[in-house]
């Protein structure tokens, strides 16, 4: 009997996982490089962080939770998301000043599985926590723009909007409300429900985003703080030299946001699943889990998205630098030992590690698309190897030292 991934989820395996290693290894040094650090927290957490979080009114929390009770009879959730968790554990820290943080893993979603829309998806993301300054919504909306220029996604569009704080929001309520009541004979029995629990959340809806033409923005009923951070934001990053256009109808799809919210949107997808990533700022999150009032801004870019919009997916294994042909098996010791030397000095080396006849060592040289076979055998006892080179059929031996047989190679692959 054999097995199939869940519905929605995927094995993620070579030589698919090369590009995976080499996105996640660009988000982790970058992250580094403006100072955020490296943050995990629980795979699952209460259910409660997620309702009070991202709020009862969305649909991550009504219709797409993993919600279970272990045996101890609690609620617990399989993250749909990792910002209400970064805020939970800042709280718990006890900390009192700001703290940037970086994570990636995994996310839970029970969505309709589609390409770019997964049950189990990762995110990279960056959480400022404590910083009410529009210089963090700048730098934090840069960082993610850099990241993505680095992977070489072409193609990018960042979209930007302010939603206001929430005194702005009950004024702008009230002004939606009038306007979706006024069409409510047209709306969906999800959207009409929601003019009354959650009114922003009708831009949600796919099937009645085009009835909203002319409906109120929240940018147009901001206070003049809030007004005036989202110029700061603007001019911010027209300095940093990030394009970016402005959305008035980009209200993202969490109860979190206060002011600053914006996505990443890959032109080359369906709109549907376009944004890579998406992010904003959340002054009101850590009160609404109970917490002392922590101004925050981060974002979350999914990785499953972005490799789809690169195209991403296939390709060859993983070439090697050497790989290491033992031609008696007398010399054995010798070989292992050289291989492993040859790791150190930073090579990717590899070797059979059962005895194989020397042309099958050679096909899987071959099959690795090493640069160089490295035969271990009688020229051993002269302090020599032969060093083929595998694309040539070139020969020749030299000094039986990693160093040496490392700088042969180094020079015919730079
Ligand atoms: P989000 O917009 O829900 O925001 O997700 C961020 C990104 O995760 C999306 O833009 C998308 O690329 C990816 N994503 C979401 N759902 C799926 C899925 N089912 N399959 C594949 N990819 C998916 C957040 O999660 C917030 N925590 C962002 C944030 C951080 N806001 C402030 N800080």
């Amino acid at each position: 009997m054999t097995f199939r991934p869940p519905k929605g989820t995927d094995d993620i395996l070579p030589p698919a996982s090369q590009a995976w290693r080499r996105v996640l290894g660009t988000f982790d040094s970058l992250a580094e490089r403006y100072g955020y650090e490296l943050a995990i927290t629980p795979i699952f957490e209460a259910t409660e962080v997620f309702e009070r979080g991202v709020g009862e009114g969305t649909d991550v929390v009504q219709k797409e939770m993993y919600t279970f009770e272990d045996k101890g009879g609690r609620s617990l959730t399989l993250r749909p998301e990792a910002t209400a968790s970064m805020v939970r554990a800042y709280l718990g820290s006890g900390s009192q000043t700001p703290m940037k943080l970086a994570y990636s893993g995994p996310m839970f979603r029970y969505e309709r599985p589609q390409a770019g829309r997964r049950r189990q998806f990762w995110q990279v993301g960056v959480e400022y926590l404590g910083e009410d300054a529009a210089g963090a919504d700048i730098e934090v909306i840069e960082l993610g723009y850099r990241f993505y220029q680095d992977i070489g996604l072409e193609g990018l569009e960042v979209q930007l909007n302010s939603l206001g704080d929430p005194a702005d929001r009950a004024g702008y309520r009230s002004a939606l409300v009038d306007f979706l009541t006024g069409i409510a004979d047209r709306l969906s029995d999800d959207s009409r429900r929601r003019i009354d629990t959650n009114p922003l959340r009708v831009f949600d809806s796919k099937q009645d985003r085009d009835k909203l033409a002319g409906a109120p923005l929240p940018i147009d009923y901001l206070s003049d703080a809030a007004r005036a951070h989202y110029e700061q934001v603007t001019a911010g990053l027209e300095e940093a030299g990030i394009p970016f256009s402005e959305n008035g109808l980009l209200v993202r799809g969490l109860d979190y946001y206060t002011r600053t919210v914006f996505e990443y949107v890959a032109t080359g997808l369906d709109a549907a699943q376009n944004a890579v990533g998406g992010g904003g700022r959340y002054d009101g999150l850590a009160e609404a889990l109970g917490g002392r009032h922590v101004p925050a801004v981060g974002f979350s870019l999914g990785v499953d998205r972005i490799l789809l919009a690169m195209g991403e997916g296939g390709g060859e294994p993983a070439p090697l630098d050497a790989f290491v042909v033992v031609a008696d098996e007398a010399r054995r010791a010798a070989a292992t030992g050289l291989v492993r030397k040859l790791r150190e000095t930073g090579l990717r080396a590899d070797i059979e590690p059962g005895a194989r006849s020397v042309k099958a060592q050679f096909r899987a040289a071959d099959r690795r698309r090493a640069t160089a076979a490295i035969v271990v055998g009688d020229e051993w006892d002269d302090g020599e190897v032969t060093l083929r080179l595998l694309e040539s059929g070139d020969e020749q031996r030299v000094g039986n030292d990693a160093e040496i047989i490392s700088t042969h190679i180094g020079s015919e692959t730079s």
